[in-house]
């Protein structure tokens, strides 16, 4: 699709409508648990480019491929080894990632060349009936133009991605608000490549050697998508406790746990880290919708949930 053609997108509550697109080699937005993604047929390397194109997303970052039952995961792997295994048996259909190595039958765009693939089975009741009626696994990356929040309603995906994609599944806003955690199980260990709602502690208590993956200084990330800035409102985003000090005199949100001290344009106060971690995308696109300047976010112990909420707002804060 060039820079400047659009296509009609189609609005729609089925999913059976929705696979029918997909059939045809259409691109379709629908809701999973964590953020709304932008669905193609992994073995259709057109409708990938088309991915690619419609969000605006650099090549060299991989797509996860999505499920809708524990066979199709057959299709993409060259091998499920014993960590997989055990992970797939405590927790899928999760808000869990995997990474395997590929089968070759994938083509190659669909990974951006890594000679492994993410693998991932939602538990959303509409996602795993649109990707049973698909009858294919389909990669896809969370349904927003690359760079900007990951969204977590149809609305969102709307006002990003109109006229640029062939269908919107619409469900209800996803549950959790938070990327999926990713998973690489090509190691002698697993290592937690990015952080999400299937925790440290939760994936230690199946495979007690799981660890959190830091890169040393000059390697190159494991995951690609991880160098890419990320998640960023317009507005500059700045870590902070609830008693931070104004300085400017700029417009300001404040998201947290507690009432800030301060007087801000729009606060939003969450009943926990989990309402927190939520409500976090949806926020930010809500303060750039209102032209806020500047984004005093709370921070959390990095337990839990609170660890997956720290990267995202590390990554938000930073650049
Ligand atoms: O919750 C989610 O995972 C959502 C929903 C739609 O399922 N999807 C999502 O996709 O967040 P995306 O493309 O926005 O993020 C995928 C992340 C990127 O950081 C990418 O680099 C990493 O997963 N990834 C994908 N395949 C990989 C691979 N083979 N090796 C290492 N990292 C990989
Ligand atoms: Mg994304």
């Amino acid at each position: 699709m060039p820079e400047n053609s659009s296509v009609q997108t189609i609005l729609t509550k089925s999913p059976i409508k929705a696979a029918q697109i997909i059939k045809r080699g259409g691109i379709v937005a629908f809701p999973t648990e964590t953020v709304y993604g932008l669905g193609a047929n992994v073995f259709d390397a057109r409708a990938i480019e088309k991915v690619f194109e419609a969000k605006r997303r650099p090549n060299d970052n991989p797509l996860i491929a999505h499920v809708g039952n524990l066979e199709h995961i057959k299709l993409l792997v060259s091998e499920i080894n014993e960590t997989a295994e055990k992970f797939i048996k405590a927790f899928f259909p999760a808000p869990l990632t995997l990474v395997l190595p590929k089968a070759e039958r994938v083509p190659p765009s669909a990974t951006a060349n890594l000679p492994t693939i993410g693998v991932r089975m939602p538990r959303n009741r509409l996602a795993l009936e649109f990707l049973r009626q698909c009858e294919t696994p389909l990669v896809a990356p969370s349904a927003n133009l690359s760079g900007k929040p990951s969204p977590t309603d149809w609305q969102a995906v709307y006002e990003d991605l109109d006229g640029r994609i062939d269908c919107i599944l619409q469900g209800e806003a996803t549950e959790i608000g938070l990327e999926s955690t990713v998973v690489d199980c090509t190691s002698d260990f697993p290592l937690i490549l990015r952080a999400g709602a299937i925790t440290l502690e939760d994936l230690q208590k199946v495979v007690p050697e799981t660890q959190i993956y830091r890169r040393s200084k000059n390697e190159q990330p494991k995951s690609p998508g991880l160098k890419h800035r990320h998640y960023s409102p317009r507005a500059k985003v700045i870590l902070a406790s609830s008693k931070f000090k104004v300085k400017s005199s700029k417009s300001k949100a404040f998201i947290g746990l507690s009432e800030p001290a301060e007087k801000i344009d729009l606060v939003k106060i969450c009943a926990s880290v989990e309402d927190y971690a939520h409500s976090l995308f949806d926020f930010f696109r809500q303060c750039d919708r209102r032209g806020i300047e500047e984004i005093f976010c709370e921070t959390v112990e990095e337990t839990g949930i609170g660890l997956a909420l720290m990267d995202r707002l590390k990554r938000a804060s930073d650049g």
